[in-house]
């Protein structure tokens, strides 16, 4: 059984609002990337980081949630860089580094027990 499995909006990325459009397909890869650099290939396949279409929760996207306990995330914060930027500003990666980290720690104390 999955040890971890949590489920990233990533729904309507060309519609505004809604968690793809908030670089939530972006979170989810870098969320996967950290996990299978962290942990070992037995630990790693105990956990999934898939995308999920709408929780219905699109006003408060990015929205996620994690089984098995049933954990819900909301108001997820994730920036990419703007056309033309050539750099993400302090503030976008701070915010995108406190995602990270809620959604690290949950998924390491899911691992734990
Ligand atoms: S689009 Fe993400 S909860 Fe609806």
């Amino acid at each position: 059984m999955m040890k971890c499995h949590l489920f990233i909006c990533t729904n309507s990325p060309n519609k505004p609002n809604k968690c793809g459009s908030k670089n939530a397909e972006l979170l989810r890869q870098k969320i996967k990337d950290t996990c299978k650099e962290k942990y070992s290939a037995d630990v790693a396949s105990e956990i999934r980081i898939n995308s999920a279409g709408c929780l219905g929760q699109c006003e408060r996207g990015i929205a996620a949630v994690m089984y098995p306990e049933g954990q819900w995330f909301y108001d997820l914060k994730y920036f990419a860089l703007a056309a033309g930027a050539t750099a993400l500003s302090e503030n976008e990666i701070a915010e995108n580094k406190k995602t990270e980290n809620v959604l690290l720690a949950a998924v390491d104390s899911m691992l734990k027990k």
